[in-house]
């Protein structure tokens, strides 16, 4: 593998989130196309398809030695498996539900990760204009300017951001209202709104403490978890052990102390691996 060139690999990400986001903002307020995947909850629209393809032929084109991971083609049966190579990981369309709503809480995630490590993640809401990158050892920025984790430390002076992850599946619907019920009881406050990777960029900004998920992909957390580290703060998986990309689940806090909290509190559900 010739050696990468992280910067040019950075300027191909913010060049093709933007012209995503050209798409998006185009598609936000018109009617969708919306096909089913797993359930009446888990939808793409034509917009998901035509960018993920659209980004995928350009970074296969520029870096041919790479390997992808999209959200699309994984539901197309393409292989998700993550590796040493350089890996890009794409969400074209996060929050695709909020998106087909025009709901505005949605963007595109883009990473590239080396020796399964995240080098840069750039995450672009087009509808909001908020544009948030990182690069590894070199913080993490929104529309350019640098932001930091809160740093607070008590659950209970912390707002707490949770998707449900609603599947219809019994046993687990069971652990996400236990879970529900002891963090609305004892944090500052709850908010779900739909977009794992814009979530977690709000704890990277200092706007919410806590987010965390069990149940969503890869291409949902792939950009934003350097977003966290970036940002000063705590990415680890549910049960307290090193974060797992492939392994459906994640916690981030703004601080190691209410990390601890979160996995005192947490039950968890086992789902399959990507
Ligand atoms: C979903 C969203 C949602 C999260 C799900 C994800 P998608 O991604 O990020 O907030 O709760 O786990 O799968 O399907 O909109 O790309």
């Amino acid at each position: 593998m010739n050696s990468l060139d992280l910067d040019d690999c950075f300027q191909t990400a913010l060049d093709l989130a933007k012209e995503a986001g050209l798409i998006i903002s185009e598609a936000f307020k018109k009617a969708k196309k919306v096909e089913e995947k797993t359930s009446p909850r888990d939808l793409v629209t034509e917009t998901d398809k035509l960018i993920e393809d659209q980004v995928i032929s350009k970074l296969q084109e520029l870096y041919p030695n790479h390997k992808f991971i999209g959200e699309e083609s994984t539901a197309a049966g393409i292989k998700c498996e993550l590796t040493n190579d350089p890996t890009w990981i794409i969400d074209p369309v996060d929050g695709t539900l909020n998106f087909v709503h025009s709901f505005p809480y949605t963007c595109i995630s883009i990473a590239l990760w080396v020796d399964k490590k995240p080098c840069l993640g750039v995450v672009y809401n087009p509808v909001l204009q908020q544009l948030y990158t990182a690069r590894k050892n070199a913080g993490a920025f929104l529309n350019g300017e640098r932001i930091r984790v809160s740093g607070k430390e008590d659950l209970s002076r912390s707002l707490v951001v949770m998707e449900m992850g609603y599947r219809p599946d019994e046993k687990k619907m069971e652990v996400v209202h236990r879970n529900a019920k002891k963090l609305i009881e004892r944090c500052h406050g709850t908010r779900a709104l739909g977009s794992a990777a814009l979530d977690m960029c709000l704890v990277a900004e200092g706007a919410a403490e806590v987010y965390w998920e069990n149940g969503l992909h890869a291409w949902d957390m792939a950009a934003s978890v350097l977003l966290i580290t970036e940002a000063g703060g705590v990415v680890l998986d549910i049960t307290g052990g090193p974060h797992d990309l492939m392994n459906r689940r994640v916690l981030c806090a703004a601080s190691p102390q209410l990390a601890q909290q979160m996995v005192q509190l947490l039950e968890v559900y086992d789902e399959d691996r990507d």
